[in-house]
């Protein structure tokens, strides 16, 4: 039940009916016996620094997710970073620490590489494939690339975004073969780290001829479930590894982010 002294924390996005954090934090708060709840706020593109601008004047808001397409500018709200969020230039989680101070962290590469793991994937020596520079994608090469793959090729849309990602990670791990790609051939594990699949009418991220059987695909979207592309390289006899994965690998570590140090007061009459 949410009541005067509830903290409020949101989910930033847009779109954002699509998101499914908001429902596993309110379990997790509830099932925890915590006194908050987290409600989706739907900001578009340019508004984010106005909407936290007026957020950080509500005094019971506590922090927020961060999701598509605010990731990247996200950084530049946060007082404080933490050095895997400044390595991928994008945050997913932001808490409050002063009046009008926010800090950020970017937790989505560790959650694809725990739902990896608990699908029995693993990522040491294998030859990788991200297609995407994004927030999301950034996040999950600095992850993959701590994790010693036999290589890692970025593609990209944009050059700009690709070169900057490129560059950031060259510098962190020189030892590891970090290329700039066209084509996702050649590859034990593609990912389509692209919001390309979330809306019905988008083209396919990347083509699917160039999988094979014994290549693994792993997907960052949610909704559909199978997305298009997974579809299609499903039927060329390829594994297939659904965007779930990532958001169910990160959820405990962001409810710990939200609620550690006890910033989340135990409901009354829930107390131990
Ligand atoms: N499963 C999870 O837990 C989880 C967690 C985080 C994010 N996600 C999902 O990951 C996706 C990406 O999120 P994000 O935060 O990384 O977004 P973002 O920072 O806006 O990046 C979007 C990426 O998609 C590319 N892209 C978008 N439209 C495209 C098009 N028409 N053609 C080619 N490339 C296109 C962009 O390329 P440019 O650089 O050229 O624009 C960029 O690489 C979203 O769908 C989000 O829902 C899932």
């Amino acid at each position: 039940m949410i009541g005067g002294a509830t903290k409020l924390f949101g989910l930033v996005g847009h779109p954002v009916a699509h998101a499914r954090t908001p429902q596993a934090m309110n379990a997790l708060f509830e099932r925890n016996g915590l006194d908050a709840v987290m409600v989706p706020f739907d900001v578009p593109g340019t508004d984010l620094a106005r909407c936290l601008a007026s957020l950080s004047r509500v005094g019971n808001f506590q922090g927020m997710v961060v999701t598509v397409p605010h990731k990247m500018s996200a950084i530049a709200l946060c007082r404080d970073l933490t050095p895997r969020a400044r390595l991928a230039g994008a945050v997913n989680v932001m808490r409050r620490v002063g009046e009008d101070a926010f800090a950020g962290d970017m937790l989505d590469g560790e959650g694809f590489v725990v739902g990896l793991a608990a699908a029995g994937h693993s990522v040491a020596g294998r030859r990788i494939c991200i297609v995407g520079a994004g927030g999301a994608a950034s996040a999950i090469a600095v992850a993959l690339a701590e994790r010693q793959p036999a290589k890692l090729t970025l593609i990209n849309r944009s050059r700009e975004r690709l070169l900057a990602l490129h560059e950031r990670l060259r510098l962190r791990f020189p030892d590891l073969e970090v290329v700039i790609g066209e084509h996702v051939g050649g590859h034990d594990l593609v990912v389509n780290a692209t919001s390309l699949g979330l809306r019905e009418d988008d083209p396919l991220p990347f083509d699917p001829e160039q999988i094979g059987p014994g290549v693994l695909v792993a997907e960052v979207i949610m909704t559909p479930e199978i997305t298009p592309i997974l579809h299609a390289v499903a039927r060329r006899g390829a594994a297939i590894h659904a965007g779930r994965a990532m958001l169910d690998g990160q959820l405990d570590a962001i409810f710990r982010y939200f609620s550690e140090g006890g910033r989340i007061a135990v409901r009354r009459g829930r107390e131990a």
